[in-house]
């Protein structure tokens, strides 16, 4: 059974969704699935790609973008988000490979911006005990451009990154730029004052399926790239049991749904964000009841 997207959802309608990695496009018909609808992508003679949905007549817009085809089904903005850090000529596009998770794409953006897990579920890369402790931070909603923002946030780490020589107190902002879009930038140890950058997007195809597409922009001119895929990949690996677990799949949008605790100041926010926005997509709770 399939769940189509409900027409006046119009925050996940009128995003802009990556839907695959352009490096995986190949001459032929690619077929995926957004927000319950079936796409078919092809790359046309002239080099452009098309994207058609089930059920529409006009070709839906496209944008290539961040090593990502983007999509979306109702009206987007004129490009996908703006990452000023990817467009630095000495960074490394990194597209990890896209990874279908059994459970709400909104579940999979909260817990990219969780940093309690990380001893429990990245034990002796990302965290590790008796180091669990989320300190204090600071979450804001920048009302000028609708985006959620989290900064001042540190955790120790034993592994940051592949090119980590010993533990070191990472610090990380996270941003959440649309409902499935979402990215974080972490000390680099390659570079004392420029952050790596992490993004995850991820492409709703039903209410409680998705398919996460990470891409990094790192500075890291050593390492082999599949060195650095393999990383991403085993601890995107990690979050996907805890996540294919967590029930209810629905990310709950009632504010009394799950207690949260202060290290959760960042997905309060994000979850009352979603829901000023009426997201229904893969949340339930979202409206009031009557
Ligand atoms: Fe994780």
């Amino acid at each position: 059974m399939t769940h189509r997207v409900d027409p006046t959802d119009r925050a996940v309608l009128d995003a802009w969704h990556a839907v695959g990695f352009l490096e995986t496009l190949g001459a032929g018909p690619t077929h995926t699935r957004l927000l319950g609808v079936g796409l078919t992508i092809q790359r046309t003679a002239d080099g452009t790609v098309q994207v058609r949905a089930e059920g529409h007549d006009a070709p839906l817009p496209v944008a290539e973008r961040h090593g990502c085809l983007w999509t979306s089904l109702g009206t987007p903005p004129a490009t996908p988000l703006a990452i000023p850090e990817a467009d630095e000529p000495d960074r490394r596009l990194v597209c990890c490979g896209s990874i279908d998770v059994h459970a709400s794409g909104l579940r999979v953006v909260e817990n990219f911006l969780d940093m309690a897990h990380f001893p429990f579920v990245h034990t002796n890369i990302l965290g590790a005990e008796p180091q669990t402790e989320v300190l204090r931070y600071h979450t804001e909603w920048r009302r000028d451009v609708d985006e959620i923002w989290a900064t001042d946030c540190r955790f120790h780490q034993p592994q940051a990154a592949l090119s980590a020589e010993g533990g070191q107190d990472t610090g990380y902002i996270y941003r959440v730029a649309s409902p499935f879009v979402t990215l974080l930038y972490k000390t680099c140890p390659n570079d004392a004052l420029r952050p790596d950058v992490i993004a995850l997007f991820v492409q709703p195809t039903e209410p409680e399926r998705c398919r996460a597409h990470p891409v990094m922009f790192l500075i890291d001119e050593l390492s082999a790239q599949a060195d650095l895929i393999q990383f991403q990949q085993k601890i995107f690996l990690q979050d996907r049991i805890i996540l294919e677990n967590q029930r209810p799949r629905l990310l709950p949008l009632d504010a009394r749904a799950e207690i949260p605790t202060r290290a959760d100041s960042l997905s309060v926010t994000y979850r009352r964000w979603l829901k000023e926005k009426q997201v229904r997509y893969g949340a339930t709770g979202t409206l009031p009841s009557s």
